[in-house]
């Protein structure tokens, strides 16, 4: 018998409780362990429940029970979740967590006391809801280099984008339709603006070049600035719009990054809609992957933090994380200005000589009732200040967005 506890019984908590009351008998049955939910935290109350008899509002229950050997966190937020997350770990018990805002401010801290006590701290969970793409980097591709990542990895924002492509829909229109929909929150702002898409490329940054990558130190770009304009733009072009998160190595640096990306239609990520995430690895051995599925919902992160449950329960003692270290500076990041990037350009108020005349060769894009004094185009590579540089002499730039490279 392994006795596990859930921190939390929010969205993803619930249907932690709720997947393993439907699958025990199987688990127990396939896996050969024979599990049992021991505790569930939470400061509200939760009467009328079948498992009513599990809830505590006091850490210690947890903490003390010796018979707890792995603690699910599917809390949210950094406090008091870091508090709790540490103290389990310093008592030797693994955690498992679906909370990628902890695991990117606090993770090589967290992994370090895992290692330390014996035990595991464990996140697949974290990035890309269901999908398992960060046990896969550690375990079945752990002969590579993986050079680069490049991914879908917020279902709210691809579900606002895919609307918007698909249905004619203004940016205003389809977040309230996610809103109403339950995919985005009352304050999307992490969604829209590219934070937890950011902390996702910092975990995955972090596990496949071994050192901690902070939110802070990525350039992060969300889709509030995206028109229904430029959704036609590009369509017209062969692209979608797509909130990109990605990694790179340049040189002996990395460069992550989040920002929507113009992505050509014959690449696979420009088929990923809706709530769907999808994440592209390379790598010196296997070339190229791509991972996808449900990147967000109750079940579906239900069933990645239960894996990690299952897996810190048959292998108890065992340390089975993948690992990165700290990062005293950002010295190993690369600056993104100086980066060559191919851009594409609206702007007002201005015409296609002038354009000619400070960018150069470029593609000029077309939509149906454009106003005759806007132009849209796609850029030659150069760098992000040169382009910067060029946009201020252009006209009233209205938007640009980089090109994805496939
Ligand atoms: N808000 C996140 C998303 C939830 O929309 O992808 C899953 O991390």
């Amino acid at each position: 018998m392994s006795k596990f506890a859930v921190l939390g019984h929010g969205v993803v908590g619930s249907g932690t409780v709720e997947l393993f009351n439907m699958n025990r008998e199987l688990i127990h049955k396939r896996q050969g362990i024979d599990l049992e939910l021991g505790y569930i935290l939470d400061i509200r109350d939760f009467p009328g429940l079948p498992y009513s008899d599990k809830f505590t509002k006091n850490i210690d229950d947890i903490l003390n029970d010796d018979e707890v050997t792995v603690v699910a966190e599917v809390m949210g937020g950094v406090h008091p979740a870091y508090d709790f997350v540490l103290a389990c770990l310093n008592k030797g018990k693994s955690v498992c967590t679906s909370n990628k805002e902890l695991v990117a401010k606090k993770g090589a801290e967290l992994l370090r006391a895992a290692k330390e006590h014996n035990c595991n701290f464990m996140f697949e969970a974290s990035t890309g809801g269901a999908i398992p793409v960060l046990r896969p980097m550690h375990t079945c591709l752990a002969g590579n280099e993986i050079t680069r990542i490049a991914g879908i990895l917020n279902g709210t924002t691809n579900f606002i984008l895919t609307r918007m492509i698909e249905d004619d829909m203004d940016f205003a229109d389809a977040l309230k339709l996610a809103q109403d929909n339950g995919y985005a929150e009352k304050d999307p702002t992490a969604d829209i603006e590219g934070h937890d898409a950011c902390r996702k490329i910092c975990i995955l940054s972090s596990l496949a070049f071994g050192r901690h990558v902070y939110p802070e130190w990525v350039h992060c770009v969300g889709i509030s600035g995206i028109t229904i304009e430029d959704v036609a733009y590009a369509d017209k072009a062969g692209y979608s719009v797509k909130l990109i998160g990605s990694v790179e190595c340049v040189g002996d640096k990395i460069l992550p990054m989040v920002a929507p990306r113009f992505v050509p239609k014959s690449c696979e990520l420009s088929s990923v809609s809706d709530v769907f995430n999808g994440i592209m690895l390379y790598g010196n051995g296997f070339d190229q992957i791509m991972f996808y599925g449900k990147g967000a919902g109750k079940l579906p992160t239900a069933s990645a933090v239960l894996g990690d449950v299952i897996d810190c329960a048959k292998k108890s003692g065992t340390d089975m994380s993948g690992f990165w270290e700290d990062s005293a500076d950002n010295s190993f990041i690369a600056d993104y200005k100086t980066q060559t990037v191919r851009k594409y350009i609206r702007a007002a108020g201005t015409d296609r000589a002038k354009v000619t005349t400070l960018f150069g060769d470029v593609r000029f894009l077309s939509r149906d009732s454009a106003p005759s004094d806007e132009v849209a185009f796609i850029t030659s590579p150069m760098t992000e200040t040169d382009i910067r540089e060029k946009c201020e002499k252009l006209g009233q730039v209205k938007s640009d967005i980089r090109i994805y490279n496939a």
